[in-house]
């Protein structure tokens, strides 16, 4: 027979603290297996990107993209002026006008469906650029960030001759041109996301990458090219805030589509008020993991560990703070100190690295900062100090503060960084009363063997996802999106369709 009780039995503190062998005695000692860097061949320089051709940026200005794991350039890309930005526009309104908005959806769609599955055929290629030039993993960039990015080609290829059935008994139309603007934790990913239901709803595009992890967006020109998609209709420019400003304030320009800082989105927001411009935001958050007495303790400490420490933290809906019933406090902060221990910082291309690079200095400045100012406001900090840091390059321990008030700088600020705060609750009321004390919401995970309990908490949660024991599942079909600072709008399933459609009821 099931004993319910017996989980949380199990889970209770141990009445006495238990000693932990030395640090580092936990680390397996693999031999290195490093990914070859020889699949991929990175060019010099990187032109823009416009009307199916490479041209050089106005006046040949340009940037230096890194490998945050060397700290070395990788490349000299082309940085677009207002004038750039302009011709991107206008070559995307072209092709719109001339043959993109009235190709087929069964058109589109073959084409959507080939750039898939070219990604896939190229998958490793792509993998290897994203870890140079971003710095996570390279498991999770084969495993997860190229797999996704194909998955959402072939999801919305699917979507293009069906519209109808998007918005049942309505008449649409698509809207024009899109301009997209994404940020640097999923390069290829988010490319994947801003470029797929664009193209099945039958706008145009001109894409602006992150100015540190431009290439996988510029590789991807070339996969548009060899599926066959027209020239303009995807036109990809590169460049950093005075770019993307550029292109939001195109007037040509009839949806923007960004990610990104909550700060940046907010300006974007007040910029494109009052004109005809759509808009969607997918902005910051402070995810919460809530963890309950009668939850599967390890499965929870595994799912904590990825939610906060994958891809070192640079994830929008990272699981940034951890609320523990009181009872299980000791028990989880002992499985997460050992647990964090065995996880291994260093070369990205190592595929057995746990945590890679912090994408820049800039960044990495930034977490040091509010590592130091939660040091100072007196949180109780825990880091694995004996786990060895690369010499070169930017990279930061794992690490968390548990016994954080919510009014500490560091329950409130996102850090976006492999940064954990900890903090308890009695009841699950409260455990909700505390997730939602954030300005943001984007994600939660709930850690509970009962169903009906997971059910009634997550109904009080302000998020727009919620995981139930398991947390950072991604799936095409699903939308994505956040409440109140998190953004405007949802990117995925049926939903992401909505706003690149002008809908008449
Ligand atoms: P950011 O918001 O400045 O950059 C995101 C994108 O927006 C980049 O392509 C950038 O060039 C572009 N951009 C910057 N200023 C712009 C402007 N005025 N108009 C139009 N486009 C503009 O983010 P940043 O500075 O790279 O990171 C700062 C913080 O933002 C991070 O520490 C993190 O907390 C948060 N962030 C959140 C992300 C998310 O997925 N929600 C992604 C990246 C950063
Ligand atoms: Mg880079």
């Amino acid at each position: 027979m099931l004993d319910i009780h017996s989980t949380a039995e199990r889970n209770k503190s141990p009445a006495k603290k238990a000693s932990y062998p030395a640090q580092g005695l936990f680390q397996a000692n693999y031999d290195p297996s490093i990914e070859s860097d020889k699949v991929v061949k990175i060019r010099a320089t990187y032109e823009l990107f416009i009307d199916g051709k490479w041209t050089p940026a106005e006046g040949g200005k340009t940037f230096l993209t890194l490998n945050p794991a060397t700290g070395k350039p990788l490349a000299q890309i082309a940085e677009a002026s207002s004038k750039d930005v302009d011709r991107a526009v206008q070559a995307a309104k072209r092709a719109y006008e001339k043959s993109w908005r009235s190709t087929s959806g069964r058109d589109r769609g073959r084409i959507l469906f080939r750039i898939a599955r070219i990604l896939q055929e190229r998958a490793r290629e792509f993998a290897v650029l994203e870890t140079l030039d971003n710095g996570k993993p390279i498991r999770e960039s084969r495993e997860i960030d190229i797999p996704l990015a194909a998955a959402h080609f072939f999801y919305y290829a699917g979507w293009a001759d069906k519209l109808e059935y998007a918005v049942p008994g309505q008449r649409f139309q698509s809207l024009g041109v899109a301009g997209q603007i994404i940020p640097w934790n999923f390069p290829l990913l988010m490319a994947a996301w801003k470029i797929a239901p664009a193209l099945a709803t039958g706008n145009t595009v001109v894409l602006k990458p992150a100015e540190t992890t431009p290439l996988t967006a510029l590789l991807l020109a070339e996969v548009l090219q060899e599926a066959g998609l027209p020239d303009g209709v995807v036109n990809i420019i590169t460049g950093a805030s005075q770019t993307g400003a550029a292109l939001v304030a195109h007037p040509d320009v009839s949806k923007i589509a960004f990610t990104g800082s909550t700060e940046i989105g907010k300006s974007i927001a007040r910029q494109v008020a009052g004109t005809s411009k759509k808009l969607t935001l997918e902005l910051g958050g402070k995810s919460a993991h809530l963890i309950f007495e009668d939850a599967a303790i390890d499965q929870a400490v595994e799912g904590i560990v990825q939610g906060i420490y994958f891809n070192q933290g640079h994830v929008c809906c990272a699981g940034s703070r951890l609320l523990v019933e009181e009872s299980i406090l000791e028990t989880i902060l002992s499985k997460l100190k050992r647990r964090i221990r065995t996880l291994r910082v260093g070369n990205p291309m190592d595929k057995n690295t746990d945590l890679g690079a912090i994408n820049s200095s800039e960044q990495l400045q930034k977490i040091q900062t509010l590592v130091a100012l939660g040091k100072e406001e007196g949180g109780d900090f825990y880091e694995p100090e004996s786990t060895p840091l690369p010499t070169e390059g930017y990279f930061h321990r794992p690490c968390f503060f548990s016994s954080v008030p919510a009014s500490s700088t560091l329950s409130r600020v996102e850090i976006f960084g492999p940064v954990l705060t900890i903090s308890t609750f009695r009841t699950p009321e409260e455990a909700v009363q505390k997730a939602n004390d954030t300005p943001y919401g984007l994600a939660a995970g709930i850690w509970s063997d009962k169903g009906g309990k997971i059910q009634k908490v997550a109904r009080g949660l302000k998020a727009g996802v919620i995981w139930a024991n398991t947390y950072n599942k991604f799936d095409p079909c699903s939308p994505f999106g956040g409440y109140f600072e998190s953004g405007w709008g949802r990117e995925g399933g049926r939903h992401g369709l909505l706003p690149y459609l002008e809908v008449q009821s």
